[in-house]
């Protein structure tokens, strides 16, 4: 008996996928709404996933009959860093409205994402957005994702420029090679057929046969501004710098999010620090973990496949000297210096070129018009007016860049006549609360997430303003499933979704990402979220020492006691 792996049934869809080209272009056209799953699961590489409109699922039709499923597709493009020109945005909004839903979304790690597109539009939408010079490649899938930032646009500020450039180097290093793409989407009408019989695979340096086992994501920090959550990617930079200069990255390896609660081997982790590299190393170093994932991964089981598996069953010692076996040389062990703090880059600030740039809260991601509410609207009047150039958070927010200092009235004055609030306005639960988008458009989603965490952080905010904390950062990340995609293991508070209507609600984590929270209480109904966090927050204002963060008190106070004093609070009268 061969003791070779038994591979999982995407491994071997992979493989005879012909580099990604599956059967794709042939039922692009074949005039059905849907893909089959084989294809389903190759366009996942593509950016773009199929999905059905849920509240759909119980329409009926005007007999009486059962309606079926109203196909649709998502649509995801890669955007290392989250920049985007005012061309690029403006494309993505017209898109929206011409294919989409009309929402254009701002996804948790930078990134544009269309709901409701249908089939017969996919291949429009993508070469819209590649006619911009933005992609959808790779976005998805078994391969490097999208490469974050910290996005702020602080123009004086060369290490953060640095950042930047070192996100693009990297996520053109480690994009797949394969032609289909090209093929599928962009060739105009006139192109040649695609003819199985003539297809020649490429080279592909960093993937070979099979892509990776699992997806993989970079992201690339600073310690004192931890915004795009460094500690929940499968590889992290931290940028270590001395008087306004790179002197090298600490590599954090091995964290990920998702966790099956019915598989004990699931779980999320947050990274592990491994070593300290020179700011020229960068790349190499990024490619041999990369490749050491690619080759020591398991493909057998996709629930244990992401990096973080493999440096829990190797220790983080056996996983180093791999990656050095990989890269050539030797890594030093890490810098000391760790996240300390982090920004959401909301409001006004100086960019230090003489410009400014704005950070605008965009609720749980989504770009809408919606009552007086007119978001959409007002990013488009500015982005046509003054052309300026855009950048993502990975909290889901927008900032506008590059503003003369004589622009600002005006344009704090059109947000307001469209009724987006300025960032003072919001309290920091606010500002740093995000969510999945869960139902509708997501098939794996269990409960709501995007639609309900407006109003969770309604009643949030009155259960502080109760006690006077309305001014503490205390950090919510909600989702729809356990699969984690709004990162809701780390921040203060994480709302998971369990069962219909019910969540995990964790504790402990906090809004600088550099910890793990722990369950406090499971199943909870959507109407008793608030009412079973009411008493940890009175808790808190009581006992809290000066300073304290709600995640470090929680922490401290620990979860039994925590548990006991809700439980007694509880108690009916
Ligand atoms: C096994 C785990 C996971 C699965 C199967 C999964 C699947 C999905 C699906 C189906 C969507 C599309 C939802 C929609 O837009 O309608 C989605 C969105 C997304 N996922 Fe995941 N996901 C997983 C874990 C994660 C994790 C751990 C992260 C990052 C920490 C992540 C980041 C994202 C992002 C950025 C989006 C775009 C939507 C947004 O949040 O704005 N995913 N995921
Ligand atoms: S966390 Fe779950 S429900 Fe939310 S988008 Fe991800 S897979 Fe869907």
């Amino acid at each position: 008996m061969s003791d070779a792996p038994k591979l999982s049934k995407i491994e071997h869809l992979k493989e005879g996928s012909r580099q990604l080209r599956g059967t794709i272009a042939e039922q692009l056209s074949d005039g059905t709404d849907l893909f089959s799953d084989d294809n389903a699961n190759l366009l996942k590489h593509h950016g773009t996933y199929l999905q059905d409109d849920r509240d759909d699922r119980k329409a009926k039709n005007a007999d009486g009959t059962k309606k079926g499923k109203s196909y649709i597709m998502m649509v995801r493009t890669r955007i290392p860093g989250g920049r985007v020109t005012a061309e690029q945005f403006l494309a993505e909004l017209d898109l929206c409205e011409k294919y989409g839903n009309g929402t254009l979304r701002v996804t948790t790690r930078q990134g544009f994402q269309l709901h409701g597109v249908l089939k017969a539009n996919l291949k429009a939408t993508i070469k819209a957005i590649n006619d911009t010079h933005l992609t959808t490649l790779a976005a998805c899938g078994d391969v490097e994702r999208n490469v974050m930032s910290c996005p702020a646009p602080l123009n004086g500020d060369p290490v953060r420029n640095e950042m930047h450039s070192l996100a693009y180097a990297l996520a053109e290093h480690l994009k797949p090679r394969t032609t289909a793409y090209y093929e599928i989407w962009l060739r105009d009408e006139n192109g040649e057929e695609t003819n199985a019989c003539e297809f020649q695979p490429v080279d592909e340096p960093i993937y070979g046969r099979y892509d990776l086992p699992r997806k993989f994501k970079t992201g690339i920090a600073l310690p004192e501004d931890n915004c795009i959550d460094i500690y929940s990617n499968d590889l992290g930079l931290l940028a270590i710098h001395e008087n306004g200069k790179i002197i090298g990255y600490n590599v954090l390896v091995g964290g990920g999010m998702g966790r099956t609660p019915s598989a004990e081997k699931t779980f999320p982790a947050i990274a592990k620090r491994m070593a300290f590299i020179t700011p020229e190393q960068a790349i190499g170093v990024s490619e041999a973990v990369v490749k050491v994932q690619r080759d020591f991964g398991n493909r057998e089981d996709r629930k244990i496949a992401r990096l973080k598996y493999l440096i829990h069953n190797w220790g983080i010692e056996k996983f180093k000297a791999k990656v050095e076996e990989y890269y050539g040389h030797s890594l030093p062990e890490p810098h000391p210096a760790d996240v300390t703090d982090v920004d959401d880059h909301m409001g006004w600030h100086d960019q230090g070129d003489g410009k400014w740039f704005l950070g605008i809260n965009v609720e749980c991601g989504r770009i809408k018009d919606e009552g007086d509410f007119r978001l959409k609207t007002a990013l488009r009047t500015l982005l046509e007016t003054y052309r300026m150039p855009a950048r993502l958070t990975a909290l889901q927010g927008v900032l506008l860049c590059d503003i003369a200092q004589e622009q600002r009235v005006e344009i704090d004055s059109l947000l307001r006549r469209h009724g987006v609030k300025a960032a003072e306005e919001l309290t920091p639960t606010r500002r740093y609360a995000i969510a999945c988008p869960a139902f509708p458009t997501c098939g794996l989603s269990i409960t709501e997430s995007e639609r309900v965490l407006p109003e969770v952080v309604d009643r949030v905010e009155v259960e502080l303003a109760k006690l006077g904390l309305l001014k503490e950062r205390i950090s919510i990340h909600m989702t729809g499933c356990p699969n984690g995609c709004a990162r809701p293991y780390t921040p203060d508070i994480g709302f998971v979704g369990k069962a219909v209507g019910k969540y995990t609600i964790f504790l402990g984590g906090n809004a600088e990402g550099t910890r793990l929270g722990f369950i406090y209480k499971d199943s909870v109904p959507y109407d008793d979220l608030v009412a079973v966090l009411a008493p940890v927050f009175s808790l808190y204002k009581s006992k809290r020492t000066t300073g304290e963060s709600f995640g470090d008190f929680c922490v401290r106070i620990g979860v039994e006691a925590l548990n006991a004093h809700a439980d007694q609070a509880l108690q009916p009268a």
